[in-house]
């Protein structure tokens, strides 16, 4: 029997606390009020869609900046796009592959995110686009040779061909399966992603490398309490492939999805809710901290969150650790920050840790909000079976099988882009 280090077994009884601890039983939720999404700081409730807009809108939306995400600080920095490289044949002749490097520095620290971008060829331009961050590198998610290996900082997987926190030929196409590219193409959409690495490297080195330096005033040396984490970081930065968007004559920057599975759905749904510009948003399994309702404490809770990844979320959101019934949000109110605009949520049936009936809960609870917009909102009371979509204005599946996104899940993506932003 192979001997097992001591550090292996301190993270062992870890582990072993950690499922101690972990409710997986409806019976075991608490009962808990969620604050309501129609009713102002002073107690006036919203009744049209105009005090919606200027006042609540407005209002949850400092509330996730001052207790969850962070406020991004000071101003946007300069940006500057260079297109680093363009095939009109990629993959057996179908996609043009553009590679755009955008840097966001001044001289003396350097920084910058590449985007891998796939468009269809043979259809109208511009066409619209789904943009995601992706866990590993832009050369995970195709085995195109001619995707440029990411050089960043990445965490160690074998599986993944990452050694010594650096990518190796092996990782080319590591992910594919999470991205289905080809099918993306054939459906008449382009493909963006950019490694979410590219501007925050995923571990908490108190906010030295990554984007967060670029912000700090003279003598700061890490994000203020209510300031952006990773989270916040990660976000801001698909905003800015938002902004190159709007310079790229192939791309319908007026209907672009973004898309994130896991913490990069996190991070999708804050980004989405955040800049109006992106028509349709996708939560794939998103859990805590994305779409499932922190005051149920089922699965993954915010203490739990904020003590593996203590650099995620602003310092703030710490006050909440087994403290979930203070929080003056819950999910519900992200979901319904990004109305009237199509939003999607994925849930997987054995991804307890997420707690897909939370993330359904977030869903519907966000309903009121769409229909004071004048939208049709969600349509179930109850969870949907397996595999029957909901393609409302908020769409919601839940699908057989585990933590991942599937040609299932992008399947039915597709097919909700196709009933609400390209008819
Ligand atoms: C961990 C974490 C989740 C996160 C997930 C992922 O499981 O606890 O919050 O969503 O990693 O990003 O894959």
């Amino acid at each position: 029997m192979k001997l097992l280090p001591p550090l292996s077994l301190i993270l062992m009884c870890g582990t072993f606390a950690v499922a101690q601890e972990t409710n997986y039983d409806e019976a075991n939720v608490p009962d808990y009020t969620l604050p309501d999404s129609l009713t102002l700081a002073d107690g006036t409730k919203v009744t049209d869609a105009a005090v919606w807009t200027e006042r609540r809108r407005p209002e949850i939306l400092k509330l996730f900046e001052e207790h969850v995400y962070g406020r991004v600080p000071g101003q946007r920095t300069e940006m500057r796009f260079e297109v680093v490289s363009t095939e009109k044949g990629s993959l057996g002749g179908k996609a043009q592959r553009k590679e755009v490097s955008v840097y966001f520095t001044s001289e003396e620290y350097e920084q910058k995110m590449d985007i891998l971008i796939y468009l269809p060829n043979d259809v109208k331009k511009p066409v619209p686009a789904f943009v995601g961050l992706n866990f590993s590198g832009n050369h995970t998610i195709h085995s195109d040779s001619a995707i440029t290996l990411s050089k960043q900082w990445m965490r160690n997987n074998e599986n993944l061909g990452i050694e010594n926190n650096r990518a190796t030929e092996k990782s080319r196409g590591a992910s594919a399966s999470r991205w289905q590219v080809e099918r993306i193409i054939e459906r008449g959409y382009a493909i963006a992603t950019i490694y979410c690495g590219d501007l925050d490297p995923d571990f908490h080195d108190g906010f030295q490398n990554g984007v967060h330096p670029l912000f700090y005033q003279e003598g700061q040396t890490q994000p203020a309490k209510d300031e952006w984490g990773t989270i916040g970081a990660w976000a801001w930065g698909l905003s800015r492939a938002m902004d190159y968007f709007e310079t790229d004559e192939d791309i319908d920057h007026e209907r672009v999805t973004v898309m994130g599975h896991s913490r990069l759905g996190k991070t999708a749904l804050w980004a989405g809710a955040q800049d109006e510009r992106f028509a349709l948003i996708i939560s794939n399994s998103s859990g805590c901290g994305g779409a499932a309702l922190s005051r149920r404490r089922f699965g993954e809770t915010v203490k739990r969150i904020n003590t593996n990844f203590p650099h995620w979320f602003c310092d703030n959101f710490k006050k909440f650790n087994d403290n979930e019934d203070e929080l003056p949000v819950d999910q519900h109110m992200l979901i319904a920050l990004i109305a009237p605009r199509p939003v999607y949520v994925a849930s997987a049936e054995d991804d307890l840790w997420a707690d897909p009936r939370g993330e359904f809960l977030s869903a519907k609870h966000a309903h009121p909000v769409y229909r004071l917009l004048g939208t049709d909102g969600f349509a179930a009371d109850e969870m949907p079976g397996l595999n029957q979509p909901i393609l409302r204005t908020i769409g919601y599946h839940i699908r057989p099988g585990k933590h991942d996104v599937t040609a299932y899940d992008w399947e039915r993506f597709m097919d909700f882009a196709d009933r609400h932003i390209i008819d």
